[in-house]
């Protein structure tokens, strides 16, 4: 039976640490302060974000609300980024994704200064995480990472089997476990849609990743005894008539099989939120050329 891995309790600590980080910025008279921007009327965003301020909140971090609405153009929007990367009050900017069908993603996420992209998304960032002198690495597989060190599930010589290739987890994962560093030095395998036999794959991981956005689509019969299962996936499904999250991975029959496994939720959607709080931590650090003690990696 797998031992499970508990992101809660993970991103908890991380918290704690943060809000420790967080006095000692205090004590150089900087608060860290991160903008949210919502540029959506879509329930889900809305709660993500109002999330996203409370963990702020929690741990001492300020927050900006701009005003910006899912009407306004894409002009509107650079102008807002633009503003909030002009303002030194400001050291971390995040815009909720996913944009409105007028604003096309990449050119809003060039505009961030990379010195405030606490997602990790801007080109800058993601070449200064494939050349191994990361600056914010994304927040999911950064948090996978977290939560493997907090468990001391050594990566260094394992096979890591990676399903799914999306810039926000799948890619910079793979990007994460092949870094000649601490938590990296895995030999990585990315599975995709178009991947030939997944299966066979899947199987030969010491670590696998699911991060396809397939309701239960990995089962215990195709994991080996001992595998780390780490199911980032996120799936709304129904079950007995109400609606319910599950992950890419069967979870009953792969705890029968695996040596450890994430729950969905409460595995890495945690950890994913700690991050973020990690990165604005971080920003505000580097950009008031101070030194602080943040959590491990
Ligand atoms: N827990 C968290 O904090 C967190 C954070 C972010 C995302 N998520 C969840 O993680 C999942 C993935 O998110 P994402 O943004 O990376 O999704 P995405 O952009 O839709 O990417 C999905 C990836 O999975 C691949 N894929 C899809 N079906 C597949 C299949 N049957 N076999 C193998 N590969 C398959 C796709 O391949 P192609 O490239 O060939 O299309 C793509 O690379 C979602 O459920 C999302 O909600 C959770």
């Amino acid at each position: 039976m797998a031992e499970i891995i508990d992101g809660k309790a993970v991103a908890q600590d991380i918290r704690d640490g943060l809000g420790n980080a967080v006095k000692e910025l205090e004590e150089e008279g900087i608060t860290p302060c991160l903008a949210t921007v919502l540029m959506s009327d879509d329930p889900a965003a809305e709660k993500y974000v109002s999330m996203k301020q409370s963990d702020c909140e929690e741990v001492g971090i300020a927050t900006r609300d701009p005003e910006i609405t899912a009407e306004d153009s894409a002009e509107d929007l650079y102008n807002l980024i633009e503003e909030l990367n002009n303002d030194p009050e400001v050291h971390g900017i995040l815009v909720q994704l996913p944009l409105p069908d007028h604003v096309e993603e990449q050119p809003v996420i060039d505009q961030i200064s990379p010195q405030k992209d606490v997602d990790g998304f801007h080109p800058e960032n993601v070449g200064k995480l494939v050349i191994g002198n990361p600056r914010f690495k994304p927040c999911t597989p950064h948090g996978v990472q977290m939560l493997l060190d907090a468990y001391d599930i050594e990566t260094e010589g394992k096979d890591a089997v990676v399903v799914g290739r999306s810039n926000i987890v799948g890619k910079p994962m793979a990007n994460i476990f092949i870094q000649k560093a601490d938590g990296g030095n895995a030999t990585t395998t990315v599975c995709h849609s178009r991947t030939q036999d997944l299966e066979s794959k899947v199987k030969q991981a010491d670590i696998l990743v699911a991060a396809a956005g397939v309701a239960e689509f990995i089962d215990g019969s195709m994991i080996s005894e001992d595998t780390i299962v780490i199911d980032v996936g996120t799936n709304s499904v129904e079950r007995d008539g109400e609606r319910t999250l599950v992950g890419d991975v069967e979870f009953e029959s792969a705890e029968q099989k695996a040596s450890a496994i994430t729950p969905v939720p409460g595995g890495v959607g945690p950890m994913t939120r700690a991050m973020l709080l990690y990165n604005t931590v971080k920003a505000a650090a580097l950009q008031n050329d101070v030194d602080v003690s943040l959590p491990k990696q």
